[in-house]
């Protein structure tokens, strides 16, 4: 079989790592991106950054790619700056995505990651959402400054969850061939999650959120959900976000989803 390149950005710790490592041994060609110690450095909470991570990531593969996986993300924390989080965390995946997909081959296919926090925790400013929805990144930053990194971070998931869903029904995803899909993720074990413990405000906050399978999740067992969207099996998942949350979703908000659909209501042009 020909080799499969993917790229995955934040490969070098937590859920990007475990995916690098799964993949590589699945027979990948893994090619990663993250701030520092990686195949690619780029900073992708800059937009030089992210040009640098795309043009290099282009050479790297020859030209064509059959997976892509964006994981880099930061954390909201107290005393952290809410544009340091958006840069990254939505900028910093869907321009790689985009900047990516002419060379993601018919039949390849991507991987955003967002997260549960788009749902359970409460208050999530839309003005962030909308500023990231409109890909107006230095509004976006005010808003985010202003809201801080703690309630600017599920902003930032929500505007990925609903931008893979905008856009991977279109001409440029679906219409070549191309799935677009999320993972929204519940609490991992990773170095995140462990910086967040850490924090002397932020830890305690934590173990709020209640897991009903009794434990954090793993990054492996995220990977293993990654690299089943990326392959063949996932053929028919189109604009999905995937749950991988241990429970804590369906517990705090049972009935929201499936949510109806209320025919008045017109989120996209048609
Ligand atoms: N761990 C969790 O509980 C959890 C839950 C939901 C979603 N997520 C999301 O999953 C993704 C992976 O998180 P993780 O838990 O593995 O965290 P992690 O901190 O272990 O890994 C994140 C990686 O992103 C890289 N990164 C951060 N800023 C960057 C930048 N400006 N440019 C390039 N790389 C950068 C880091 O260097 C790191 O290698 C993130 O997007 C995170 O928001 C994590």
């Amino acid at each position: 079989m020909a080799e499969r390149s993917v790229v995955i950005t934040g490969a070098a710790s937590g859920i990007g790592a475990a995916t690098a490592a799964r993949l590589a041994a699945a027979g990948w060609r893994v090619i990663g991106v993250d701030k520092d110690e990686c195949d690619i450095v780029a900073d992708l909470g800059t937009t030089e950054g992210r040009r640098h991570a795309v043009e290099a990531a282009a050479a790297r593969c020859s030209g064509t790619l059959a997976g892509i996986v964006t994981c880099a993300g930061k954390a909201g924390l107290p005393g952290r700056a809410g544009s340091e989080v958006s840069g990254v965390n939505y900028f910093g995946t869907v321009d790689v995505l985009e900047g990516l997909r002419p060379l993601l081959d018919a039949g390849g296919a991507a991987v955003a990651i967002s997260s549960n926090s788009t749902t359970v925790q409460p208050a999530v400013p839309a003005d962030v959402v909308e500023a990231c929805l409109a890909h107006d990144e230095e509004r976006c930053a005010r808003l985010a400054d202003a809201h801080g990194s703690v309630a600017a971070y599920p902003a930032t998931k929500l505007a990925v969850a609903h931008w893979v869903r905008r856009e991977a029904t279109g001409p440029g995803w679906a219409g070549a061939g191309r799935r677009l899909n999320a993972v929204a993720p519940g609490m991992i074990d990773t170095p995140m999650v462990a910086e967040m413990r850490a924090h002397p405000e932020a830890g305690p906050l934590l173990d709020l959120l209640p897991i009903p399978v009794g434990r954090p999740g793993r990054p492996e067992e995220i990977a293993a959900l990654i690299e089943f969207l990326l392959g063949p099996d996932a053929g028919f998942f189109c604009g999905s976000v995937v749950f991988c949350d241990g429970g804590s979703d369906a517990v705090l908000r049972t009935r929201d989803w499936p949510a109806t659909w209320d025919i008045a209501r017109r989120d996209f042009p048609a």
